[in-house]
């Protein structure tokens, strides 16, 4: 139907591109929407699968607990199953991806209006929608987290308003809880940092309207990364799609309430959001890893169902991270913040900034890497600069230098342990937002900041591991004798710290190739009376040297 020329993939065609890339599992099984669709795709969160070998799974015979069947697939995980994935999605390898962002967010391409769009081949109604099988109980939604939620819930949302002023729109990603075929409950979180959509909605309840809201099932990937993207309020997410596209991106105008959507999305709720009555909604598993208890949020009356003929209605798998919220969030996230130190603070030394995943959930633990030699001013205005980015981010940030492997716990308590000095290098900052977490009953009470300079204050002596040449002749002989597979962790070799001289690297040398006597000869001629055992030595060119 919508012919308008494009520059980027709807959501069928990443699909096609994941299946042929061996990055998409076809489950043609009947799978149960509600008790088996989200524990299945779990396992690969949980299973100790490793993060490249998670996929997208595309479910083709869905039923639910009362044993109906859906004629509509659903997809899981395929927009961020894994770093991978994201970037199939981005159409970028994921070392191009900070650069993606950053020229999208400084070159913002406006959308193109278009009359047709694959998103209305078909419409639902009206009094239509109240048939049974025909509003929103004709949508395979699953349930995240059975055992705890009390609803199916969308999440793989773009949910657009409108701010009734300005006139720009807003798309977030934002739950919502089936409720009635004609009825769901959104929950736009309040917070300082929390839903650009909240800002709007308080605009129309001060005038005594209810708000237009437009939920948006599927859009083009690159419209979808859109929705979790933190940025500033007043930027139109749009504009910023079109920039990662190189082009505009199509948007047609909806049917019952005055908002434009993707043109080529899958599907799209629309609705008028109660200004007035809350309704209460959850526990729902939530992305900070615990479950939400109920809380009075906002009730939509749904005015239209569109939506292609053959639609596929993607949910992510949230919750406990990693998870497929916390990986689309972290790719995008991660650039934001590296971006802030470097360009806006103008920090040089900056590597990376890196938010923790694995149960953690990127909202509490930030870690920046430092070049080495990065002075203690410049390291200190980086670990405030990413801190207090944003409200919700970076409870708990350590810098470190880039020899420290960011994603192994391990290793940054060896850095804490063996680079920090806890009376100078830590430091608490009152004064923060409980941020997005499950302790709601303590509203009011405020959380603090902990800041922690556990990079390099000096050189070091070299890390004690043989060489990489020599552990990797030592694989080459692993791999000969077939004695299993390797899974190399950081540190695996060693490497020198600044504190080592290349006459040392001479004599391990020797000492390698078998010629300790000659080190032995060298060390005899520099015998000494009188010195404490444990002075230091430090020999110059001639094997002469100072002591101290
Ligand atoms: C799977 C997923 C679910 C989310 N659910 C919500 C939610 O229910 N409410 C909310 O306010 N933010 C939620 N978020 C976070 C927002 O999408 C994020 O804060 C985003 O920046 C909001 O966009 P906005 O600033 O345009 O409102 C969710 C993110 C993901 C990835």
């Amino acid at each position: 139907m919508s012919a308008a020329p494009r520059s980027y993939p709807d959501l069928h065609e990443h699909i096609a591109e994941l299946e042929k890339r061996g990055l998409l599992r076809r489950i043609d099984r009947k799978i149960d929407k509600d008790a088996e669709m989200h524990p299945l795709v779990r396992w690969q969160f949980v299973g100790g699968m490793e993060e490249a070998d998670r996929k997208a799974f595309l479910f083709t015979n869905v039923t639910d607990g009362l044993g109906r069947t859906y004629d509509i697939p659903v997809v899981v995980g395929a927009v961020a199953a894994n770093p991978t994935i994201y970037g199939v999605g981005m159409g970028a390898p994921l070392d191009q991806i900070q650069a993606k962002w950053d020229h999208a967010i400084a070159n913002p391409v406006e959308p193109r209006l278009v009359n047709d769009a694959v998103c209305h081949e078909v419409i639902i109604e009206g009094d239509a929608l109240k048939q049974e099988g025909n509003g929103l109980d004709k949508l395979p939604i699953p349930i995240s987290t059975p055992g705890f939620d009390s609803a199916p819930t969308l999440t793989a949302t773009n949910v657009i308003t409108r701010d009734p002023e300005t006139g720009v729109q807003n798309m977030g990603t934002y739950r919502a809880a089936l409720k009635a075929p004609d009825r769901l409950v959104v929950r736009m979180a309040t917070r300082v940092g929390g839903a650009g959509g909240y800002q709007h909605y308080l605009k129309y309840q001060k005038r005594g309207e209810p708000m237009p809201c437009a939920i948006v099932l599927g859009c083009p990937p690159l419209v979808a990364f859109m929705g979790p993207q933190k940025l500033p309020i007043g930027v139109d997410e749009i504009t910023v799609a079109g920039g990662l596209a190189g082009g505009p991106i199509n948007i047609a105008r909806a049917r019952t309430v005055d908002l434009t959507i993707p043109a080529e999305s899958e599907l799209v709720i629309e609705g008028l959001i109660d200004t007035e009555y809350l309704e209460p909604e959850a526990p729902f598993g939530e992305s900070h890893g615990h479950v939400a208890l109920e809380e009075f949020n906002m009730p939509m009356r749904v005015t239209a169902i569109t939506h292609r003929k053959d639609p596929v209605i993607p949910s992510y798998i949230s919750q406990v991270a990693p998870s497929e919220s916390s990986v689309i969030k972290r790719v995008a996230y991660e650039p934001l913040f590296t971006s802030h130190l470097r360009n806006t603070l103008g920090i040089r030394g900056v590597k990376k900034v890196a938010l923790h995943e694995p149960l953690t959930g990127l909202l509490r633990v930030t870690v920046v890497t430092l070049e080495k030699g990065t002075s203690r001013t410049e390291v200190w205005r980086a670990l405030h600069g990413a801190a207090f980015f944003k409200g919700d981010c970076g409870k708990i940030c350590i810098a470190v230098n880039d020899d420290i492997d960011v994603d192994n716990a391990d290793a940054l308590l060896w850095a804490m342990a063996y680079r920090m000095n806890p009376v100078e290098d830590v430091q608490v900052v009152p004064h923060r937002g409980q941020g997005h977490g499950p302790k709601r009953e303590h509203d009011k009470e405020e959380d603090s900041t902990l800041l922690m300079d556990a990079t390099m204050k000096a050189d070091l002596p070299p890390l004690a591991l043989p060489k990489k040449e020599y552990m990797e002749r030592a694989k080459a002989i692993w791999q000969e004798l077939d004695l299993g597979p390797l899974r190399p962790q950081a540190p695996w070799f060693g490497y020198s710290l600044g504190d080592w001289l290349p006459q040392w690297d001479e004599a391990a040398k020797r000492a390698a190739d078998g010629r300790y006597l000659d080190n032995g000869k060298i060390s005899e001629k520099q015998r000494r009376k009188g010195l404490k055992p444990e002075t230091k030595f430090r020999p110059d060119r001639d094997g002469n040297g100072n002591r101290s």
